[in-house]
C-alpha cells in the first residue's frame, strides 16, 4: 500500500482528499482540479513558515492562476485571534477578493483553524486548502472541518466547521521541525493509537527508530494510519455528539496541566501526560492491568515526551478541570481504556480519582 491518498467523507457524501508527497512538486498538479486560471489565490501563512516555504508554494500557484498573493500572520499562538482575522479580512476586501476566489492555508495547526474560519466567514463563505506543515497539523488539526480562533483567554472559543477542498500534506516538511514540536505532534499518534488501533500500537513500537529519525516513508505511513484513525472517528460524528469525544482521550487532565503550567509545556506533552494520567484512572477502574498501564506509561520515553511533572499543584490541576468548557455541563465525560487500542466513554470518574492520578503524575503517590 502506498499510503498516498486518503478520501474525506462528509454526511455520506465524499468531501476532499488528503493527499501525502515527499515535495511540493505534485501541488500543481492537485491544483489542476480547481480551474486556477480564473481565480485568485491568496496564501496565508505565519512568519517562520513564510521563510521556508512560501516562496516554493507560491511559485506553483502563482504559474496556475489569476492572481497569487501571500498574507502573513505573526507566528504563534498569541496571534491566534480575531485581530489577525480582521488583518485578512481587510487584506482580502481591498485585493477585491470574491466568492469565486480561493485561499491555502500554509502553515502548522494555528494557520490552518484560522484561514479556515475566515474562509468559514468572508463573504459568507469561499474555498480553502491546507497544507499543513506541522505534525499535529498533518495528523490532527486538518481532519475534521473544525476551524476558529482564541477569543481573550478562551481557546478556540470562536469557530465554525467548515471544510476545507483539499489537504496537501508534504511529509518531507516534517524535517524541519524542532524536536519538542515533533514530539508533541507524535503525541497524538500515539493517543489515536491507544484509543482505536492495537496494530497500529504494536506498528510504532516496531518502527521506534525510524519514526524517531525521521524517515520520510516511514512518518508517511504513521501520519496516514492517524489520519485514518481520525477520518473513521468524525465520520460517525462530524459535530462532536458522541464518538468524537473518544479524540479526547488524555485532553481533559492535559488541558488542566498545560493551562496550570502557564502554556510554557507544548500540547503533546500535555496530552502524553494526560494520557498516562487516564491510563492510570483506566488501571483504578480495573479496565487495564498494571502492566498495561506501566507500558502505556513508558511508551512516551522513547519519543522524548514527558511522564511526570513537577511544581504544579493539584488543586489548581483540578479547578482547571471544573472550568474547561468542555465539562461544562454538570458532569465529566472522561475517556478511559478498556484495553490498549479501545477508548470508552466514562461519566463516572471522580476527582479523588483525578488527584490520585495528578500525583502519581507529581511522584507523590508512594505504590500502586
Ligand atoms: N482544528 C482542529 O481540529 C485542531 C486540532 C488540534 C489542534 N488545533 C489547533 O492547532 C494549533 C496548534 O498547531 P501547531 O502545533 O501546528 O502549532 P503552530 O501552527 O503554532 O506551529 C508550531 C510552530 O512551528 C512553526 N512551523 C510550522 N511548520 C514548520 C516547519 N515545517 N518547520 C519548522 N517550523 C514550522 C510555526 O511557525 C510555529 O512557530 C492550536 O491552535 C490548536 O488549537 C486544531
Ligand atoms: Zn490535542
Amino acid at each position: 500500500m502506498a499510503f498516498d491518498r486518503l478520501q474525506i467523507m462528509y454526511e455520506g457524501e465524499p468531501c476532499y482528499d488528503i493527499v501525502y508527497a515527499d515535495s511540493f512538486q505534485a501541488l500543481s498538479k492537485e491544483l489542476e482540479a480547481f480551474a486556477l486560471k480564473q481565480r485568485k489565490v491568496c496564501i496565508v501563512t505565519d512568519s517562520n513558515v513564510n521563510k521556508l516555504y512560501a516562496e516554493e508554494v507560491s511559485g506553483i500557484v502563482s504559474k496556475l492562476s489569476l492572481q497569487c498573493d501571500t498574507f502573513v500572520i505573526e507566528a504563534g499562538e498569541e496571534h491566534k485571534n480575531l485581530a489577525s482575522i480582521q488583518d485578512l479580512y481587510r487584506f482580502l476586501i481591498e485585493a477585491h477578493y470574491t466568492r469565486a476566489d480561493l485561499l491555502i492555508a500554509l502553515g502548522g495547526g494555528v494557520i490552518g483553524d484560522m484561514t479556515g474560519y475566515a474562509a468559514a466567514t468572508y463573504l459568507r463563505g469561499i474555498d480553502f486548502i491546507q497544507i499543513p506543515t506541522t505534525l499535529l497539523s498533518q495528523v490532527d488539526s486538518s481532519i475534521g472541518g473544525k476551524t476558529g480562533v482564541d477569543f481573550e483567554q478562551y481557546k478556540n472559543m470562536i469557530g465554525a466547521f467548515y471544510m476545507p477542498k483539499l489537504v496537501y500534506s508534504n511529509i518531507s516538511v516534517i524535517k524541519d521541525l524542532d524536536d519538542r514540536q515533533f514530539a508533541s505532534g507524535f503525541a497524538e499518534v500515539m493517543k489515536s493509537a491507544l484509543i482505536k488501533d492495537f496494530d497500529f500500537y504494536v506498528w510504532i513500537m516496531e518502527n521506534m527508530y525510524e519514526i524517531d529519525d525521521r524517515d520520510v516513508e516511514t512518518l508517511k505511513e504513521m501520519i496516514y494510519r492517524s489520519d485514518v484513525i481520525k477520518k473513521n472517528v468524525v465520520e460517525k460524528d462530524p459535530k462532536e455528539k458522541g464518538e468524537r469525544a473518544l479524540l479526547n482521550f488524555g485532553h481533559t487532565l492535559g488541558h488542566a496541566i498545560e493551562k496550570a503550567s502557564g502554556f510554557q509545556l507544548l500540547h503533546g506533552e500535555c496530552v502524553a501526560l494526560g494520557c498516562c494520567a487516564a491510563s492510570h484512572i483506566s488501571y483504578m477502574h480495573q479496565l487495564l492491568t498494571k502492566e498495561e498501564y506501566l507500558e502505556i506509561r513508558d511508551m512516551f520515553v522513547p519519543f522524548h515526551l514527558p511522564i511526570t511533572i513537577d511544581n504544579m499543584d493539584t488543586e489548581e490541576i483540578l479547578n482547571n478541570v471544573k472550568n474547561d468548557k468542555k465539562n461544562g455541563n454538570g458532569y465529566l465525560k472522561f475517556i478511559l481504556l478498556k484495553k490498549i487500542g479501545k477508548a470508552v466513554i466514562d461519566t463516572s470518574v471522580t476527582e479523588d480519582e483525578m488527584r490520585k492520578a495528578v500525583r502519581e503524575l507529581l511522584l507523590l503517590e508512594d505504590e500502586l
